[in-house]
């Protein structure tokens, strides 16, 4: 990847501090449970913003499972210029936090959770695409984690597709964006890194 590539992939992610139902985006992601109907959250957030017919609406799709996610209308948030609600659900954290075969399970149903949203980002042709961290709140995931998961299953995605075209991670605190900022600075670091070093580039 050429650094100019990789400071334009750069330039398609964004981080932001505040309430995910007021973002100036086509779509945001709601970290539901397998449900659909409803919790506490960004969840329970959204529900709220988007009104009753939202649960309604739900209660005909047969729930979502774990690591998949489905695509809704956003019914009163359109009137905030949101046009879909993409709902996933995110995996809840065992608590052991090493290589053990649970975590990586759980890293395996996260990464997926990014993955389809962004695919059904694409199928419905959304620009702008707004992520709560999934699965750091009630479920418990380690933030720094699901941070690394989520940036580099984005930055993979933007790599091979146009749409969406810009990724929002919309956190809720400064001390959550502030581990954002730091999974983009160490792999802006890395990314660097392996395009400089090239010793046997005829062109150096
Ligand atoms: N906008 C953006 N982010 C928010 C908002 C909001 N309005 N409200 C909460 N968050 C953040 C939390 O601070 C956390 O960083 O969203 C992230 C995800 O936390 P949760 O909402 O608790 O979601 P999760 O950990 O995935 O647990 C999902 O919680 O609410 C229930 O029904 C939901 O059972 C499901 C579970």
């Amino acid at each position: 990847m050429s650094h100019a590539l990789s400071e334009s992939l750069l330039e398609r992610i964004e981080v932001v501090t505040g309430d995910i139902t007021r973002q100036p985006v086509d779509a945001i992601v709601n970290a539901a449970n397998e449900s659909l109907l409803g919790g506490g959250g960004v969840d329970g957030a959204i529900h709220r913003a988007a009104g009753p017919r939202l649960k309604e609406h739900n209660r005909t799709l047969g729930g979502c499972t774990t690591g998949l996610a489905r695509i809704t209308p956003a019914f009163d948030l359109e009137s905030r210029g949101i046009e879909h609600i993409i709902h996933t659900v995110g995996p809840v954290w065992s608590g052991e936090d090493n290589a053990a075969l649970g975590s990586q399970r759980e890293d395996v149903l996260l990464a997926s959770c990014y993955q389809q949203c962004l695919d059904l980002a694409a199928q419905h042709g959304i620009d702008t695409l707004a992520f709560p961290a999934i699965s750091t709140g009630v479920y418990h995931f380690p933030k720094q984690r699901a941070a690394k998961i989520a940036l580099s299953h984005v930055l993979a995605f933007l790599t091979s597709h146009e749409q969406p075209r810009k990724v929002i991670f919309c956190c809720f605190s400064e001390d959550d964006a502030t581990i954002y900022h730091e999974a983009i600075r160490t792999r802006h670091q890395w990314m660097s890194s392996r395009l400089t070093y090239r010793p046997d580039d005829p062109g150096r």
